[in-house]
């Protein structure tokens, strides 16, 4: 399935939610030529939304000989009016809009609606609406203030909504997709874990063919599916580097070393390298000279350790999806560059080539692959971790003795959060320890300790975040935990500010 991309907030959902009908999408810019479409033989294509209105001069547009291919196609807000606008149909600018939840009446013998309510509530955000449709083509839903809410042109296959299916303020809008994608496409839902590893494997294999294969681990998720990947593919030809700089949280380096060394039997190299990333950080205080320090002495090690291995080839790199998108990398997809700082990148000199078998996948599928390989739970659904560690969690210089605390205080927070059961539906919750010391009273002795602060945000991207509205009872139970089992520590405190205006991490 390819979704065309025309500058809609929502292309990646898209593409995402025709996933989860197990159905494989990619994401295209809406500049490709109806050669290249027929090229890739997909089932059906999504014509996104988008914010332009399709008379302004630079609106985004398809070539229409598209829509001529007999391809099933559907377009979505802007899509659909695109489509209606090439076809013979009329858009007007009708000075009504309507954003937000609307009640729809669908034609319930229509192929989109088949089976589904004729009374719903769907997510509409326009400006414009079509107030002919094309020729040839029926209306099967409307809403009060838009008669033409979806239509459909059987008999050219062509199939136009106005409100939003992928978002989840539309209840049956997978439904909808459902309809489109077996009933009108006939795609079968055969996009399953199971089938992306076996493909990856097969690619992985043919590309590699019998060379050796290196890999950083981080003890993030990505790294690791890549890494099993790449060792189903490949076996004892793939080696994984992992460097344990000391900036982890407790257990962590443990158990990434249990799970590839142990139970996987993957080629494991532990550089243990705490005491030199530590001696590095002396005397550091400034967030991005830390993060310089800890980024430059992270590729000195690890290529100290790709040489003492002799020729290896290739390079495993966790490249996800979102990060080809957000590149630029997807043909003609608008880009918001951004430039990736994975900890592991390819030092300059070191002429490898990338395997990334997580190229063309989503986090959430990454994890779904993950728990399909086997990986345990803990380490399939960890929550994101930054590159530097606990040391820009530390504001201040980082010291042996900052980290302990902070490592303990830490582990307290995660294990109380995963024990009210909150921990996959916060995006990122950890300790922060900045470097000051209040004053406080502990059996009748005057303490002189740091503060822990508690941060938590939900976010869907990290772009934006909003402060998680932790229960008080779990707060208390953190904090009472905090200071009386951490020696060192007398005050929690809890960080209610979003992003923006702050960041999500404290340096
Ligand atoms: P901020 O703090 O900018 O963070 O709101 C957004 C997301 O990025 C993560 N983060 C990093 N990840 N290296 C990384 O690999 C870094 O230097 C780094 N700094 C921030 C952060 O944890 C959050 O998920």
């Amino acid at each position: 399935m390819l979704v065309v991309d025309l500058g809609g907030q929502y292309s990646q959902l898209i593409a995402r939610r025709v996933r989860e009908c197990r159905v494989y999408s990619e994401l295209v810019g809406h500049t490709i030529s109806p050669e290249a479409v027929r090229a890739r033989h997909p089932y059906a294509l999504i014509l996104s939304g988008g914010p332009a209105s399709v008379y302004a001069d630079d609106a985004p547009r398809v070539d229409p000989r598209i829509f001529e291919l007999g391809i099933p196609t559907l377009g979505i807000c802007y899509g659909m009016q695109l489509m209606a606008l090439e076809l013979g149909g009329r858009v007007d600018r009708t000075g009504v809009s309507e954003f937000g939840r609307t009640s729809l009446r669908a034609e319930p013998d229509g192929a989109l609606f088949r089976g589904l309510a004729e009374e719903q509530t769907v997510w509409m955000s326009h400006r414009d609406s079509v107030v002919a449709p094309p020729e040839g083509a029926e209306v099967v839903a409307g809403s009060p203030s838009t008669p033409i809410a979806a239509f459909e042109a059987r008999g050219r296959a062509l199939y136009g909504v106005q409100f939003h299916p992928e978002v989840v303020h539309t209840p049956q809008g997978m439904d909808i997709l459902k309809n489109f994608l077996y009933d009108v496409a006939a795609a079968p839902p055969a996009w399953t874990p199971a089938a992306v590893i076996e493909e990856q494997v097969e690619r992985i294999r043919a590309r590699v063919g019998s060379e050796r294969v290196l890999c950083a681990l981080s003890g993030g998720v990505d790294s690791a599916v890549a890494a099993l990947l790449v060792h189903k593919a490949v076996g004892d030809q793939l080696t994984c580097v992992f460097v344990d700089h000391g900036l982890l949280r407790k257990d962590e380096a443990e158990q990434v070393v249990d799970t590839f060394g142990d139970h996987f039997h993957v080629p494991l190299v532990h550089v243990q390298a705490q005491e030199r990333f530590l001696a590095m950080l002396a005397g550091v205080d400034e967030p991005e000279q830390k993060r310089k320090v800890i980024g430059r002495e992270f590729i000195r090690v690890f290529e100290d350790e790709a040489r003492k291995l002799g020729d290896v080839r290739w390079l495993v790199q966790g490249t996800l999806y979102s990060d080809v998108i957000e590149s630029g990398g997807t043909e003609g997809v608008a880009a918001t560059i951004k430039s990736h700082h994975n900890v592991g990148g390819l030092p300059d000199d070191m002429k490898m080539r990338l395997v990334e078998p997580l190229r063309l996948l989503f986090k959430d599928e990454v994890r779904r692959v993950g728990e399909e390989l086997g990986m345990p739970e803990r380490m399939v659904w960890r929550q994101p971790f930054p590159g530097p560690g606990l040391a820009i969690r530390i504001i201040g210089e980082v010291t042996a003795e900052r980290l302990e605390i902070l490592r303990e205080a830490d582990a307290v927070l995660q294990e109380e959060v995963r024990r009210a059961g909150l921990y996959r539906d916060l995006w990122q919750s950890f300790a922060v320890l900045p470097a000051i010391r209040s004053v406080g009273v502990q059996g009748d002795e005057r303490t002189y300790g740091y503060p822990i602060v508690l941060r938590a945000v939900t976010s869907d991207d990290a772009m934006t975040a909003d402060w998680a509205r932790l229960p008080y009872d779990l707060l208390e139970t953190i904090s009472s935990r905090i200071v009386n089992e951490i020696p060192g520590v007398n005050r929690v405190v809890l960080d209610v500010t979003s992003k923006p205006p702050a960041t999500i991490e404290w340096e």
